[in-house]
């Protein structure tokens, strides 16, 4: 795994972006996993600014969202397919009928969810997986205990993760109990995977992820099987690591064309 740590969010948002850059180089028809949530916002945010400049295209690229609420309507306001449309499909400027969004609306969840599983496939697999985590450790909705090997699927949220994200639930509205979310084992697919974190709330899962045992008691600790796996992390998120000055030390001494920041 590669772990940076960096002094700013923006310095996070701006080595995250320049890593996906990198993984998507020289594809005609790009494929960009992406996430909801807080974190990756400024990730979006930084594309957005590289696509307005001309410096970068997505119109032809494909997106697939890792998660989404069961029982929330695509136009619903907290639905993820709301979110992504808001927060990628558009300031990325990308082709709405190339962002795809798990349906949790679906009659037959399994149905659906095998037919994500290929959409996937069949655009070419994910070339750059974008991922926060919980602070238990979660990657998508792949709450504790979720299987390595796990595809696409019906899980039911943790209690902890209802809470945290309540708060994008400002109408009244509770946050529904089951998702549809990608599986560890289809995150592991992808070709390249950056997963950011902010804040010491994060601190403890981070740790446990990049250094902790290999357990399903803390599911991104999954990536330390990935070959190509960034954690871009700010001060308070690795907080609890180790080996911090020793990631620090690498990334010093990185070749500068190595480096995002030049
Ligand atoms: C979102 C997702 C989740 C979030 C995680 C962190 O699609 O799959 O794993 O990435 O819950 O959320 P934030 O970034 O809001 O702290």
């Amino acid at each position: 795994m590669e772990v940076i740590i960096c002094s700013s969010g923006e310095d996070v948002a701006r080595i995250a972006a320049e890593r996906i850059v990198d993984a998507i180089a020289g594809r005609d028809e790009p494929v960009l996993g992406v996430a909801t949530g807080s974190s990756p916002l400024t990730i979006y945010a930084d594309l957005a600014r590289r696509i307005d400049a001309g410096e970068l295209d997505l119109s032809r690229a494909h997106a697939f969202a890792l998660d989404e609420y069961v029982g929330l309507p695509a136009d619903h306001p907290q639905s993820y397919a709301a979110t992504i449309k808001a927060t990628v499909t558009e300031p990325l400027r990308m082709d709405p009928s190339r962002v795809h969004v798990p349906d949790g609306m679906a009659d037959d969840l399994i149905a659906a969810c095998e037919d994500y599983e290929q959409a996937i496939v069949a655009a070419g697999g994910i070339d750059a997986q974008i991922l926060g985590i919980g602070a238990n450790g979660h990657i998508g909705f792949n709450e504790p205990t979720s299987s390595f090997t796990s595809r696409t699927r019906m899980k039911t949220l943790a209690e902890t993760t209802r809470v945290a994200n309540q708060r994008f639930f400002t109408n009244g509205v509770p946050v529904p109990v089951h998702c549809v979310t990608q599986g560890l084992g289809t995150i592991m697919e992808a070709r390249t995977i950056v997963l950011v974190a902010m804040g010491e709330g994060k601190a403890e899962a981070v740790a446990q992820a990049v250094e902790g045992p290999v357990s399903a008691m803390w599911p991104a600790s999954v990536l330390q099987f990935h070959r190509r796996a960034s954690v871009i992390v700010d001060e308070a998120a690795a907080g609890r690591l180790a080996l911090a000055d020793y990631y620090r030390d690498t990334w010093d001494r990185l070749p500068a064309h190595h480096r995002a920041d030049g």
